[in-house]
């Protein structure tokens, strides 16, 4: 049984990795998962929301009855978010975003000649996708709740406490990375304005619940 939390909420989210690619057959990408943005997706659903789901190039079915768009690099996710953030009520980052991708995309396969020097690559930095949702109309005016996540190694309160600042969001989830990655389950520590919450080792099934809980919560009362 999941209480309906979210009954009539139109919620956003972001998940799995991006792919940033370098020529058409090559790319950058990193070794998220997308399993705890698509949790958060089938708990939302069951909670009683409608959710859109943009998601990056991941190995996971869709959760039933969820709208899924699927995107492959950070500009993609960042134009599909600022489309869909204008109708949302909630919006939660849980997408692995690259932080740069490369200056160039090459229009033809590069190829490996006798002789030749290796290829040298030059970035670009991305979009930063959740402070630009947090930075729109629809956030600022109120309408959109944006919740972060981030995947510390050490100093996890200080960093996420600063990040949650930095970003301009109400709520940040914080988990010690990179070791969730791929893991079925997790901790996640909740930061708002007024400290952090714990939410001990569970399957990211059940935490995707009780973070659900934690934003119905504190969810502006209209
Ligand atoms: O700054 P950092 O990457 O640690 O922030 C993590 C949070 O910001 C996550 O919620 C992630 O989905 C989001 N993010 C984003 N766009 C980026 C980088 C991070 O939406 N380019």
């Amino acid at each position: 049984f999941t209480p309906k939390v979210l009954a009539g909420k139109r919620i956003l989210i972001t998940a799995g990795p991006t792919f940033e690619a370098i020529d058409p057959v090559r790319g950058i990408t990193n070794r998220s998962s997308g399993k705890m943005g698509y949790a958060i997706a089938q708990a939302a659903q069951e909670a009683g929301a409608q959710v859109t789901l943009i998601s990056g190039p991941v190995a996971l079915p869709t959760p039933r009855n969820v709208q899924r768009l699927d995107v492959q690099s950070a500009q993609q996710m960042l134009d599909a978010a600022l489309t869909q953030s204008t109708t949302a009520d909630i919006f939660i980052a849980t997408a692995a975003v690259a932080d740069w991708r490369p200056a160039q995309i090459a229009e033809h396969k590069i190829k490996k000649a006798e002789g030749e020097s290796t290829p040298q690559l030059n970035f670009v930095e991305n979009p930063d996708i959740l402070a630009s949702i947090a930075r729109s109309t629809t956030a600022q005016s109120g309408r959109l709740y944006c919740v972060g996540f981030a995947a510390e190694s050490d100093n996890l309160v200080e960093f996420a406490s600063a990040k949650r600042k930095r970003k301009g969001i109400p709520l940040l989830v914080g988990n010690i990375g990179p070791n969730t990655f791929g893991q079925d389950d997790n901790i996640l520590t909740i930061f708002d304005d007024s400290g952090h919450v714990e939410l001990p080792r569970a399957s990211k099934r059940e935490l995707a619940k009780q973070l659900l809980q934690e934003i119905a919560k504190r969810l502006p009362k209209n």
